[in-house]
């Protein structure tokens, strides 16, 4: 099985008036091509940190992360924006849909460096929206929409760039129970489909819907069967 992420011994301190806080400890991780994970930890505990790291947006204070075969930890601002554009399709809590921009326009957006012709950037936004279910709602904007629908907008705009993985920071946080479970249901499809799958979660009933939970605490890993 190829790898996509391996982190090897990752350290991230914050430093505050000379102090520094140590959040991510001695991290190693390696996720496979098609694999559905979760971390699962207590809030403080680093996810978020860690999630930026994987997801090229921030970079470790020591350690070898190697994503899709590339030395991160040799690459400047504009070559880490460039592997995060083709590998990874965000999904956040709390969606970050541009607010002016109707649902197709919002998962059109990652494609505008893509080069594509705009009328090909169009149709495959519109086929990623159909797969979520929203052939509906195109042309709503996001005010328009409910929480659920909303964060179908944000899964197609994170699957229209054909990410190698989809990156979610507690991609259910902000809905009822019932919608947060039909949202792990389109993760769940997605993987079937062979999509690799990273979730950050302190839920242990979300966690459970990945086929492996790594567990953070005070910034280390445990690996443990969910
Ligand atoms: N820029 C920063 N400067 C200083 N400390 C920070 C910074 N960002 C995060 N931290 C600290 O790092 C720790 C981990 O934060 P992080 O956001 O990764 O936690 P989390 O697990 O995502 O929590 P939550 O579940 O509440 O989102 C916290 O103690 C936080 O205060
Ligand atoms: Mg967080």
């Amino acid at each position: 099985m190829s790898e996509i992420v391996s982190m090897k011994n990752i350290c991230k301190s914050y430093y505050l008036c000379d102090e520094e806080i140590k959040v991510l400890k001695h991290i190693n991780l390696k996720v496979y091509k098609g694999e559905f994970i979760s971390v699962l930890g207590p809030s403080g505990s680093g996810k978020t940190t860690l999630m930026n790291i994987i997801g090229c947006l921030d970079v470790p204070t020591s350690g070898k992360y190697i994503l899709c075969g590339n030395d991160i930890s040799e690459m400047n601002e504009t070559e880490l924006a460039v592997i995060r554009n083709k590998e990874i399709g965000f999904v956040f809590q709390s969606f970050f849909l541009l607010p002016r921009l109707t649902a197709l326009q919002n998962v059109e957006l990652p494609l505008v460096y893509s080069g594509l012709p705009q009328k090909e950037r169009r149709g495959r936004a519109k086929e990623m929206l159909c797969r979520v279910g929203l052939a509906d709602k195109m042309n709503n904007l996001p005010s328009q929409l409910s929480g659920g629908q909303q964060q179908r907008v944000a899964i197609a705009r994170a699957l229209v760039t054909e990410p190698s993985i989809i990156l979610a920071d507690e991609p259910t946080g902000a809905l009822d129970q019932k919608t947060g479970a039909d949202i792990i249901g389109y993760f769940e499809r997605l993987n079937a489909e062979g999509r690799t799958i990273i979730m950050i979660t302190h839920d242990i009933n979300v966690a459970r819907h990945a086929h492996r939970t790594v567990n953070i605490l005070d910034g280390q890993l445990t690996e443990a069967r969910a």
